[in-house]
């Protein structure tokens, strides 16, 4: 079986942006490969959090993963600041990565644009992301397209490494869906969806009860032209809705544009199909916020495996570049 891995921030609730560009391929990927997601705290202290909100979020994150549908007897869902050897080989790789190529990584270049003072830990994301990536093998990481450079990123450092020290890690590719990669903020379709940018209108979050993704959609901004065609590029706020409904029906965004005239129509529509698909994550969620003890197990089981993996990796890594092992 192909190994699987990938991983999301705790960092607040999880939105239509990360279940449709991520999580629910994570939910698939789970029935026929080896599948490990990883909540990934230590990406989280890159900007700057409560203690007590980064803890709770953490237990959050598992929640909503399994209210989403990952299955504990069939993957593995663990958090990243419980398996030592993320940051012990996020340091083999620096000791690789050029300052050059993290300086254009655009995500950076996003997240550090008007800081005074950018964190180290900002700069060197990427590589902990590698280090992720790389701990275990992955062949396959399905992640939404804002990933897309990082997982090149990740590419690079393993075939340098492999070149350098002699073969240690598996080359991973990205897994990027066809639709739904790529779900635009509804206010701002310009800007991508996201939790660390705050547009309580323009971001639909997975628990939202059906009331507000219906108001949401409504409200959301499209254009003046009232022609409905597919067209990202001159029709970005209509294109975007056409995505979700596309994404959360199943079909093309050109096929369901061919279908209305109006716009009205389409989003009452395009809302049933956003309410229908995450009905069940919202049903879920309770019975798992309910039994919070279950969800550390989970956590705790998930941890010892991917410790076995990420053990054994990390040895082949520190005895290639000439650790003295014990
Ligand atoms: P994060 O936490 O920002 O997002 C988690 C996943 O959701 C996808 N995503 C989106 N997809 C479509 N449209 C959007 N608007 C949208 N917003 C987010 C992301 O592409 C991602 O797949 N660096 C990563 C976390 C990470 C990781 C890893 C991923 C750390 N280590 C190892 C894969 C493998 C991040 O910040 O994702």
């Amino acid at each position: 079986m192909a190994r699987v891995l990938s991983g999301v921030q705790p960092s607040g609730e999880m939105h239509l942006g990360n279940y449709l560009g991520a999580v629910r391929q994570w939910v698939s990927h789970q029935q026929e490969h080896d599948a490990y997601f990883c909540i990934v705290d230590l990406h989280a202290l890159t900007i700057e959090i409560e203690p007590q909100h980064l803890r709770e979020r953490t237990l959050d994150a598992a929640v909503n993963l399994l209210a989403a549908g990952l299955d504990p007897a069939l993957c593995t869902v663990f958090v990243q600041s419980q398996v030592p050897e993320h940051p012990r080989l996020t340091w083999l790789l620096e000791c690789t990565t050029a300052m050059g190529e993290l300086r254009r990584m655009t995500q950076f270049k996003d997240k550090g644009r008007g800081q005074e003072d950018v964190r180290v830990g900002l700069f060197t994301y990427p590589v902990l992301m590698a280090a992720d990536i790389l701990l275990y093998d992955a062949e396959r990481v399905p992640v939404g397209d804002d990933q897309r450079q990082h997982l090149e990123l990740a590419r690079d450092l393993a075939q340098r490494f492999n070149q350098r020290f002699g073969t240690t890690f598996v080359v991973p590719d990205a897994a990027i869906p066809q639709v739904g990669a790529r779900v635009m903020d509804l206010q701002h379709p310009e800007r991508k969806m996201s939790k660390s940018v705050s547009s309580p209108l323009g971001t639909i979050g997975v628990l939202d009860d059906p009331a507000d993704i219906e108001r949401k959609i409504r409200k959301a901004v499209t254009d003046t032209d009232g022609d409905v065609r597919y067209d990202p590029s001159t029709k970005p706020g209509l294109s975007n809705l056409l995505d979700i409904f596309a994404a959360a029906s199943g079909r093309r965004p050109q096929e369901i544009a061919s279908e209305y005239q109006r716009y009205g129509d389409l989003k009452r529509d395009a809302a049933d199909a956003v309410i229908e698909l995450l009905r069940p994550v919202r049903e879920r969620h309770g019975e798992y916020s309910a039994d919070l003890s279950g969800v550390r197990a989970v956590l705790e089981t998930g941890a010892r495996k991917a410790h076995e993996v990420a053990s054994a990796t990390y040895l082949r890594a520190a005895e290639a570049v000439g650790l003295l092992m014990r």
